[in-house]
């Protein structure tokens, strides 16, 4: 709660209140109950949950978001034994990577049951089920009891929060309550992993790495690229151009970074900015140069804080050397690759 404006505390009804500790996690689970969205923290980002069987409270995540409804939600259940409710027909490749990997950065999707419903599912026949690595998260779901259904808590296509402050400032007016289990560790949302035909799609790199579920499974999975349209994608949020700041992000390698920056200076698109893995020796007196983010883990764990970052500094144009597309590189080159495509598209 220290990086922004936002606190939360006290009497200005727009504001959410931040709720934190047992008490804090007692009333998530009664406004869970009682049909409301809260605002809660995993390892990957915050999401913002609802009772995963009341379509009402399913609706107000929609709204809050501005998020279509055809885009299913991923279900979040307190144990891997929990599976069997909201899934049929769970492959061995399916059992493994739950036995291997939650609680974690991963979510299966899987044939539904009869409880996961169309509001959730967006009328398909899978089910996105996921048991977060945070405790906070994990107390929340063991005192609930059920399934909760959070997308991560930014608006539609917008970078998401890895930390309250972030929520407070993200949807601060439409939402009455956030629990604050501190900054997420693993700041990349979860690996999606299609596991419901006969062999496993990767249709979102995340906060499981390739070569973890590679050893699982013993072999590489294939990894769908994110640029179908909606409707046409499997994984039907993760369109092309998502996860973007206001700035324009621009992607660059070490090599081709003063090249990079002679042409974007030459344009005089206003204040840029560079992000890049370690510092960089040789870089123009006007460029706002954010501290450096480090290797794949580190860089994934900081990479929206940055972003947010560069939208407050009124930053027009960020160049991001990404890290090399290891372990979690990969998933932070693709929410890079996504956020520059946004930028491409109709000035945003
Ligand atoms: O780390 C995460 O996954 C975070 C935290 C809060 O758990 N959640 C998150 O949710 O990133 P969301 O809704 O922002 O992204 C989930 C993606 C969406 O693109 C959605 O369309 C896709 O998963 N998805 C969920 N269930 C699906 C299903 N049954 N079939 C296809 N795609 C699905
Ligand atoms: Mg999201």
């Amino acid at each position: 709660m220290n990086d922004d404006d936002a606190t939360g505390h006290g009497a200005d009804k727009a504001r959410p209140r931040v709720v934190d500790g047992p008490s804090g996690t007692r009333l998530a689970v009664a406004a869970l109950r009682a049909g409301d969205i809260v605002a809660i923290p995993t390892e990957t980002v915050y999401g913002l949950a609802a009772d995963a069987t009341n379509e009402h409270a399913i609706a107000k995540i929609f709204a809050v978001k501005g998020r279509p409804t055809n885009h299913p939600l991923i279900v979040h259940i307190g144990s891997a034994d929990q599976i069997d409710e909201w899934a049929v027909g769970i492959s061995d490749h399916a059992r493994a990577l739950a036995d291997a990997f939650w609680p974690g950065p991963m979510t299966l999707l899987l044939r539904r049951s009869a409880k996961a419903i169309d509001a959730v599912t967006g009328g398909r026949d899978t089910v996105g089920l996921r048991v977060p690595a945070h405790p906070v998260a994990l107390e929340l779901l063991k005192e609930f009891a059920g399934g909760v259904a959070a997308p991560s808590a930014n608006r539609f296509g917008r970078v998401s929060p890895t930390t309250a402050a972030h929520v407070v400032t993200d949807l601060g007016t439409d939402i009455s309550l956030v629990l604050d289990g501190g900054p997420c560790t693993v700041g990349v949302e979860s690996t999606i992993i299609d596991v419901s035909g006969e062999t496993p799609v990767v249709l979102r790199p995340g906060g499981l790495s390739l070569e973890m579920i590679s050893e699982v499974l013993g072999f590489r999975p294939v990894v769908e690229q994110p640029s179908a349209p909606v409707g046409e994608s499997r994984a039907p949020g993760t369109l092309a151009m998502h996860y973007a700041p206001k700035a324009r992000v621009v992607i660059a390698s070490m090599a081709t970074l003063s090249e990079t920056f002679a042409g974007i200076l030459g344009a005089g698109p206003g204040t840029v900015g560079l992000l890049s893995p370690a510092s960089v020796g040789d870089v123009p007196d006007e460029v706002v140069v954010l501290e450096p983010a480090g290797g794949p883990e580190d860089y994934a764990e900081v990479l929206y804080a940055r972003l947010r970052q560069a939208d407050r500094l009124g930053l027009a144009v960020l160049v991001c050397v990404p890290p090399s597309p290891e372990g979690l590189g990969l998933a932070v080159l693709d929410r890079l690759q996504r956020a520059a495509a946004a930028g491409m598209s109709a000035g945003e």
